[in-house]
């Protein structure tokens, strides 16, 4: 699919297999998804814009180059949180923008119940962060709700999809680039990614 971007990098095949594991426990977990987030944010950002400029060095003048576009971080909480500092100390310019939802575990449809976005778009480039690419439910009301607010280009970065969820995603928003550290073989009959990680927010965060 056009636009779908498995990493293949050896340093992420590591660490998703130690996230992955159920023996992995909440701190070591948080560790790991802010480290992965920020591999994949170095794929995800190799198209950003660049303004040339010159630098003073102790020896002379060199050339160099600013981003040009202000990026803005798009966390869905929860399990967004975790990807969301790794990713900003890399690009300190970034806003955030957080977007709360949440699954009804019966439908499997998202709830939104947070978004303090203002009236009119603050960044040039939006990526959405958010672990999990289940349905594609979450994943694709929130570009909705970007897309409402005016955002022109909008990428999404997960760890872990189903091959549903990127079909939802992909099919709803063609335009929006999806970034993954691995595309997992199904959904299971309760909505979850098998073989997945289990409950990503439950086990950043312990509530589970
Ligand atoms: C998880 C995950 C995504 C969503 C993915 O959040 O972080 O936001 O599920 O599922 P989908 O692709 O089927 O929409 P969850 O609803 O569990 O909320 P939480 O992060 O607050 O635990
Ligand atoms: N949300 C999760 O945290 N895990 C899944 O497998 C699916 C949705």
């Amino acid at each position: 699919m056009r636009n779908v971007y498995e990493s293949a990098h050896p340093l992420v095949k590591h660490k998703l297999t130690i996230l992955r594991d159920k023996a992995t426990k909440p701190k070591k977990f948080r560790e790991l998804i802010r480290e992965i987030a920020i591999l994949l944010a170095y794929e995800a950002t190799r198209d950003l814009a660049l303004a040339p400029t010159t630098v003073e060095t102790p020896m002379g003048l060199a050339p160099g180059a600013f981003l040009q576009e202000q990026i803005g971080l798009v966390p869905v909480l929860r399990a967004g949180l975790g990807m969301v500092e790794g990713v900003w100390e890399m690009m300190p310019g970034s806003e955030v923008w957080h977007i709360g939802l949440f699954r009804d575990e019966r439908t499997l449809k998202p709830v939104q119940y947070y978004n303090k976005l203002p009236v009119s778009p603050t960044v040039q480039v939006c990526i959405v962060l958010d672990p999990m690419l289940a349905t594609g439910g979450s994943a694709s009301a929130t570009v909705d709700i970007l897309k409402r607010w005016g955002a022109q280009r909008i990428k999404y970065m997960g760890i872990i999809a189903a091959p549903e969820g990127i079909q939802t995603l992909h099919d709803a928003h063609p335009d929006v680039d999806i970034h993954l550290a691995a595309v997992d073989e199904k959904l299971n009959e309760i909505g979850y990614i098998v073989p997945g990680l289990g409950d990503a927010g439950d086990r950043q965060f312990g509530t589970g």
